[in-house]
């Protein structure tokens, strides 16, 4: 991990995450701890009501439009990545989440807090020729054209080039599926953007050239989602004391996670619920970020995947009497452009958070992932989910219009439910 990558950007290092009692303030007193804690403006507290963005907005972001869709966004609690506090923002409709991530992260606190580090910001580029009658001498004559062909990336992106990003790289492949068709990947760094237009442009400059040169014609020419240089890494290390529960002391907890994980990593059909968990947390900071969330999610499961066998993301193991859980993703976030221009909301989830940088983004997105995670393990490991999910899904539907429960009785059962799960700060 680079020294870069591994202080977080935020300039706000004062930042305190754990904030007792708050799932049991009212969302008006949350706001309050909300805006002195990241230290927000009024006219940021205002876009909470709005989501970040009216219909006119909305117009201007996709065809067809005619309002907009709002999701709950909340905040987790008791994260620390790298030695700085951080709250994160989450946007999700699946309640106990927000909770569930917020109480592991609480566990990891007492283990130290989580420690991330990411790769340089790098998406790569697919260019196909398809055709070609000598594959051989086709891959050789786009390799010997390697400088010509960087030079004409860098052209394409001029103002990456200033910011100290561009095309860095260029490797050819004969597809071992198709022999006519060579596959050339232009690896990209992209800075703090998510890439995808930077690196589409890129494909699509050099996709003739590159045909003509290796004596065929001109294919796909488009980012790939499987960006598995731009990898996120975080571990969690969980003293057994932090995971006790009731009735079942820190070591057996540890021990059920344990091999909850192996589960995951024998079984594929287990391995996706495993990594449904992991996607619950890295989802909602994706979106609440304003961030390509098919991209993270497309990403994330080809790497699972990328072995020829559909993996856990992440592992948990007992060391040293600890319980000590390792994620490794593909991260394809960014800190500017595409949505952001747009989305109010989506800068002030950046504001609550404090980044700047598309890496640090990345660290804290995987680490509510691994939160999440946590939590699930630990609730299969023990009392199994139902009890904490089914008492916040009441919640929310006793709220809703056609409900007749009481909300008086649900509110209570969910309260304590919240206080098990998360709020118990
Ligand atoms: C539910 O949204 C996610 C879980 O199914 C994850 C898991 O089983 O690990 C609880």
């Amino acid at each position: 991990m680079s020294d870069e990558n591994n202080s977080s950007s935020s300039p706000r290092n004062r930042i305190v995450s754990r904030i007792p009692g708050f799932y049991r303030l009212t969302i008006e007193e949350r706001r309050k701890a909300l805006r002195l804690g990241a230290d927000l403006s009024g006219e940021d507290m205002d876009i909470l009501d709005g989501g970040g963005i009216d219909a006119t907005s909305a117009d201007r972001i996709v065809e067809n439009a005619v309002g907009v869709y709002a999701l709950p966004l909340g905040v987790a609690l008791n994260f620390r990545i790298n030695g700085n506090d951080v709250l994160v923002p989450m946007a999700v409709e699946e309640p106990s989440v927000i909770a569930a991530a917020s109480n592991a992260a609480r566990m990891v606190r007492e283990g130290g807090g989580f420690v991330a580090d990411a790769d340089p910001p790098v998406m790569t580029a697919q260019i196909e020729v398809m055709g070609v009658v000598d594959a051989a001498a086709g891959r050789a004559r786009v390799e010997a054209a390697r400088e010509e062909l960087l030079a004409m990336a860098h052209a394409a992106l001029p103002r990456l080039a200033e910011r100290g990003g561009g095309a860095q790289e260029l490797e050819v492949r004969v597809d071992p599926h198709c022999p006519d068709r060579l596959i050339i990947h232009v690896h990209i760094d992209c800075r703090d953007a998510m890439g995808a237009n930077m690196v589409n442009t890129v494909a699509e400059a050099l996709s003739e050239k590159v045909a003509r040169l290796a004596g065929g014609r001109s294919g796909l020419r488009i980012l790939t989602n499987l960006c598995d240089r731009r990898c996120v890494r975080v571990s969690a290390r969980v003293p057994p004391a932090a995971l006790a529960s009731e009735g079942q002391d820190g070591a057996a907890v540890r021990d059920g996670i344990v091999a909850a994980s192996r589960f995951a990593e024998d079984d594929p059909y287990r391995a996706a619920t495993h990594n449904k968990g992991i996607m619950n947390g890295v989802d909602a900071v994706v979106i609440a970020t304003g961030n390509d969330w098919r991209g993270v999610e497309a990403g994330a499961h080809a790497f699972a995947a990328a072995s020829g066998r559909y993996r856990p993301l992440a592992i948990w193991r007992a060391e040293g009497g600890d319980l000590v859980g390792r994620l490794e993703m593909p991260m394809a976030v960014g800190t500017v452009g595409g949505t952001l221009q747009v989305h109010r909301g989506a800068r002030l989830a950046q504001r609550i958070l404090g980044v700047t940088d598309a890496p640090t983004l990345g660290m804290i997105i995987a680490s509510a992932g691994l939160a999440s995670n946590l939590a699930a393990l630990r609730a299969l490991a023990t009392e199994g989910i139902q009890r904490g999910h089914m008492a916040l899904h009441r919640r929310a539907a006793a709220n809703a219009p056609h409900n007749d429960e009481k909300p008086a009785t649900v509110a209570t059962t969910a309260a304590k439910t919240s206080a098990r799960m998360g709020g118990r700060t």
